[in-house]
């Protein structure tokens, strides 16, 4: 019988955590579904004490996800455990993951205090975050860099006041391969009731060193891996969960199963490159563009005659599908929906209908339609339900002349128009919607990414906009990034409780 990988996901904490990558609630919720198809254990679903954004996004995964257990953050402070209780309300399986710095650079430089009292504080939080739920996962943040006898007497503290999970970060990525797979064998060996709990690797890429530090993790008795999409993550990022996931499908010696539906890799390494504005490089193992392109010659010649002379993995167990068809203007519905498939969204035929519509007039517009593209159309039913929409925009702008903005709205039926000056098109457009919506509210954030190359490319709006003391987030997609623009203002305010 083989051993039992736990797959834990950070992707939308560790890896949210990266500068431009952050998310909006509804991706948030899309991403959290495809951990869920992909078949992780546990996702961390984000750090609720530390903004109203993260706060609700854990409550709506948890009411979106049926079977992995939702973890949220928090430091080994009470109002933090209180905040992260709170956020898993709706949550059918529940973790609290708590912790504090250990090694003595955190402990002296950023606590100011001694291990005695860092012991104290984690062993209360644990203790404490127990009156809440009944599964506690602790973290000792730079664990790679902490002496390891404190940090056996550390795990050994927090087991007995109730952890059920704890997590040895290499939070600098500065450990050697055996240096962490030796720390975890002598926990393994000098903790009592070591056997009772699970202990999980965490490791940082710095010195590109994550996967192989968690592969020494597991091999020396490490049951769970915390481990991201694509290896996103602050700085150099974290062990990447499609390399742990192929390296045990592909050495079964090593007598270690994961829950991993390897053949939703690729659609869901797409799908958090496309939402988080992250491209992935094309040398990456297993979802980079080239990681099964065989270029040269001799290798060409070699997978001509037999595929496994020069490939180790069949790329569609990945769930890469070679034979992609090219979306254009003449594709049908079948081929969309195959698209959408392989990128892991399953839609009823009355949605499929709609964003068929949708992918008919941006292929009228562009040539080719990409993945990204497919995605942003997939996403865009999200406003089927609206009952604010834009009927029409008109917008002049140009050197030296203040913007003008003209603009129809169709509310629940009813048409209003208004027209407004603004600093620029945007600015036009925006101050026409609040003509016609007379509320008070403030415009607190407004990302555009590009999503591809090309200048007629579909363009990405987010919005955050504060009403009634409340952040609500908008999104809009479209050729013309006026429109994206409006369309992300007017989502925002169809999400406000009249
Ligand atoms: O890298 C780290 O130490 C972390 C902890 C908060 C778990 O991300
Ligand atoms: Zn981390």
């Amino acid at each position: 019988m083989s051993d039992r990988l736990f797959i834990f996901d950070t992707t939308l904490r560790d890896g949210e955590q990266v500068p431009g990558c952050q998310l909006n609630t509804v991706e948030k919720i899309q991403i959290a579904k495809q951990l869920e198809a992909l078949g992780v254990d546990i996702i961390e679903a984000g750090f609720p004490i530390s903004s109203p954004g993260d706060f609700q996004s854990v409550i709506e995964i948890s009411k979106a996800v049926t079977w992995p257990t939702i973890c949220a953050l928090a430091r080994a402070v009470q109002k933090d455990i209180d905040v992260a209780a709170e956020a898993l309300k709706y949550a059918k399986h529940k973790r609290i993951h708590t912790g504090i710095g250990t090694s003595e650079q955190h402990i002296r430089y950023k606590f100011n205090s001694n291990q005695d009292e860092i012991l104290e504080r984690a062993v209360a939080a644990v203790k404490y975050a127990r009156r809440y739920v009944d599964d506690v996962e602790f973290y000792a943040e730079d664990a790679g860099r902490t002496d390891n006898v404190y940090l056996a007497r550390v795990v050994e503290s927090v087991i007995k006041a109730g952890a059920t999970v704890v997590n040895i970060p290499d939070t600098t990525g500065y450990c050697l391969p055996e240096e962490y797979g030796e720390k975890i064998r002598f926990l393994k060996e000098h903790v009592d009731g070591i056997d009772k709990i699970i202990l999980s690797t965490h490791c940082h890429n710095d010195l590109g060193m994550a996967t192989a530090n968690t592969m020494n993790g597991i091999l020396n008795g490490a049951r769970q891996v915390e481990v991201t999409i694509n290896g996103i993550g602050e700085r150099a990022g974290n062990t990447s969960l499609e390399e742990i996931a192929m390296i045990f499908r592909s050495h079964h010696e090593l007598n270690i199963d994961t829950n991993i539906n390897t053949k939703k890799i690729y659609s869901t390494s797409r799908m958090v490159s496309s939402l988080m504005n992250m491209p992935i490089q094309p040398n990456k193992a297993i979802v980079g563009k080239n990681a099964f392109a065989h270029s040269s010659g001799i290798h060409q010649d070699g997978m001509l005659k037999n595929t496994s002379t020069y490939e180790i993995i069949d790329p569609k167990e990945v769930g890469i599908d070679d034979c992609a068809i090219v979306l254009t203007a003449r594709s049908g519905r079948a081929a969309l929906k195959h698209r959408l498939h392989v990128l892991g969204i399953e839609m009823t035929q009355e949605i499929l209908d709609k964003v068929y519509e949708d992918f008919l007039k941006l292929a009228d517009k562009k040539k080719d339609i990409t993945d990204d593209d497919v995605l942003v159309l997939a996403g865009a039913d999200r406003n089927v339900n609206h009952h604010i929409k834009l009927e029409y925009l008109q917008v002049t702008s140009g050197v030296g002349v203040r913007s003008v903005a003209s603009l129809g709205l169709n509310i629940s039926g009813e048409q209003f128009e208004a027209a407004a000056t603004g600093n620029g098109p945007v600015d036009a457009a925006i101050k026409a919607v609040k003509q016609i919506i007379r509320r008070q509210m403030t415009l607190k954030e407004f990302t555009i990414q590009a999503i591809s190359k090309g200048s007629d490319d579909v363009g990405k709006v987010h919005m955050q906009v504060e009403y009634n003391g409340q952040i609500f987030y908008g999104f809009g997609a479209n050729t013309d990034i006026i429109a994206a623009s409006v369309e992300a203002f007017i989502d925002c305010i169809n999400k406000f409780r009249h």
